[in-house]
């Protein structure tokens, strides 16, 4: 009976916790998935080196191609995208179906968990 009454209240206080207004995803899932997916290419830190791919440090609410200093492609420079979550979370479901001629060599994030937790974790980065 207490076991019981104990479960149901850690169910509602992960819950609570996984439903925060602005992100479904987890920042701290997200960042083993950077970590898996993405810092391979991608620095994550205010002094990160530009790499294979920008830093991505700051990277939601900027202009696409802007980080300063980084060599991009034709098709990103001239993208006029914004970096909202919602373009984020298209762009990287298939990158080179939303930038075409994009040189980011990455087919794309198909697991939506996944997805929304790296886009919490990206949040982070400011
Ligand atoms: C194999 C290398 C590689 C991997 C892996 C990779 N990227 Fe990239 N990424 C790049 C390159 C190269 C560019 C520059 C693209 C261009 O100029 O067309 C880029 C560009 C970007 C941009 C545009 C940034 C800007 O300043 O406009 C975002 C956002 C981005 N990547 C996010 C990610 C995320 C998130 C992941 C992990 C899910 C990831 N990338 C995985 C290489 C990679």
């Amino acid at each position: 009976m207490g076991r019981i009454l104990m479960r149901g209240a850690l169910a509602a206080a992960l819950l609570a916790l996984s439903s925060g207004p602005a992100f479904a995803g987890s920042p701290a899932q997200g960042a083993k998935v950077f970590a898996s997916q993405c810092s391979a290419c991608h620095g994550n830190r205010a002094n990160s080196p530009q790499a294979v791919g920008p830093r991505l440090f700051g990277v939601v609410g900027r202009h696409a191609g802007t980080s300063p200093g980084y060599v991009y492609s034709p098709a990103m420079k001239g993208s006029g995208l914004v970096w909202t979550t919602d373009q984020l979370k298209v762009y990287l479901k298939s990158p080179a179906k939303v930038v075409h001629g994009t040189k980011m060599p990455y087919s794309g994030l198909n697991n939506p968990a996944q997805l929304e937790d790296l886009l919490a974790y990206l949040a982070t980065l400011h």
